[in-house]
C-alpha cells in the first residue's frame, strides 16, 4: 500500500515538474493561459502630453498608459512606468538605461537611425493651435508671426521647414504645456503639435478661446511607435503583442474608452 502511495505521489510531482505548474501564470487578455515571467520593464515617457500621457496627481495616466498596459501584459511582462522629460527618453534609450519609450513618439527616418521601433500604434499630424479670432489659416501663413513648439518633436521640424532653421521667431520649449502657455499669455501667436493633443485642449479648455487650423500640406501623416535600444530583442515580442491587442479587441476597446470612437486599424497595419 506504502508502495503504491509513493508511485502515484512520485508520478504526480513529476507531472507538476513537467507541465511547469507552480511557475506564475497569467490568464491574457486573449482568454488563452500565458505564462508571465515576472520581469519588470523599466518604461520612460514624458508625462505632458494629454491625452496621451499626462499626470492626474502623481499619477501617469492617459492613452499610452493603458495601451502600453495592455501591450505588455500580453507579451508577458510587468510595467514600471516612469515620466523623465522629453529629451532624456532619447537619452535613457540610447544608454540603455530604459527598456521602451511610449511618449506619442513619430517614428520617422533620422529616429530610426539611432534607435527601433514597434510596428505603427497611432496615426497622427500636426495642426496649427490659435487664439479663436487669429487670422493664421495654413502652414504658410505661420511665416512672420512667433510660433512656440516642443523642442526635438516632429512640430519644431515642421515649423523650421516652413520659417527656416533656427529662425528667430522659433520659441522653443521643454514641454508642450509650456508652448500652450506662451500661446496663453500672448507671447506666441500659434503653437505646432500633434492633432489630437491641441483638439483635446481645445475641447478641454472652451473659456481659453482657442482654435485648430488644418494644413495637411504643410504636415505629413505621421506614425506613433513604441521605442527600443537599437537591437533590442524586445521590439519582435512587442510587434507581436501589438497585433494580439489589435485582433483581440482590447485596442479597440482602450480607443474607443479615450476618444469616443472605433479605431482604423486596417491603417495601422497597412
Ligand atoms: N509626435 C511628436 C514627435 O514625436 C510629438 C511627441 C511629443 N510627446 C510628448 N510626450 N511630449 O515628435
Amino acid at each position: 500500500m506504502k508502495k503504491i502511495s509513493f508511485l502515484v505521489f512520485a508520478m504526480v510531482a513529476s507531472l507538476l515538474l513537467v507541465t511547469g505548474c507552480g511557475k506564475d501564470k497569467e490568464v491574457s487578455t486573449t482568454g488563452k493561459e500565458e505564462e508571465s515571467n515576472g520581469k519588470t520593464l523599466r518604461i520612460v515617457t514624458d508625462a505632458n502630453y494629454a491625452p496621451f500621457e499626462y499626470l492626474e496627481g502623481d499619477k501617469i495616466v492617459g492613452f499610452d498608459v493603458d495601451f502600453i498596459n495592455a501591450v505588455a501584459k500580453e507579451a508577458g511582462y510587468e510595467v514600471k512606468l516612469e515620466s523623465v522629460g522629453w529629451d532624456p527618453i532619447f537619452v535613457e534609450i540610447e544608454g540603455k538605461r530604459a527598456d521602451v519609450a511610449i511618449s506619442a513618439i513619430t517614428v520617422n527616418d533620422e529616429r530610426k537611425q539611432s534607435y527601433d521601433f514597434s510596428v505603427p500604434y497611432f496615426l497622427s499630424t500636426n495642426k496649427i493651435l490659435v487664439p479663436e479670432d487669429s487670422d493664421i489659416k495654413s502652414g504658410d501663413e505661420l511665416k512672420g508671426n512667433v510660433i512656440a513648439v516642443q523642442t526635438g518633436t516632429t512640430g519644431q521640424e515642421a515649423v523650421e521647414k516652413l520659417l527656416g532653421k533656427n529662425h528667430k521667431d522659433i520659441k522653443k520649449f521643454e514641454n508642450n504645456n509650456l508652448a500652450i502657455q506662451e500661446l496663453l499669455k500672448g507671447g506666441a501667436s500659434a503653437v505646432v503639435a500633434d492633432n489630437t493633443v491641441v483638439e483635446e485642449y481645445v475641447k478641454n479648455n472652451p473659456d481659453q478661446k482657442l482654435k485648430v487650423v488644418e494644413d495637411s500640406k504643410s504636415f505629413n501623416e505621421e506614425f506613433y511607435g513604441l521605442m527600443f535600444p537599437k537591437g533590442s530583442e524586445l521590439k519582435s515580442e512587442f510587434d507581436k503583442a501589438v497585433n494580439a491587442i489589435y485582433e483581440n479587441g482590447k485596442y479597440a476597446e482602450i480607443y474607443k474608452e479615450w476618444f469616443g470612437t472605433d479605431p482604423d486599424i486596417e491603417t495601422l497595419k497597412a
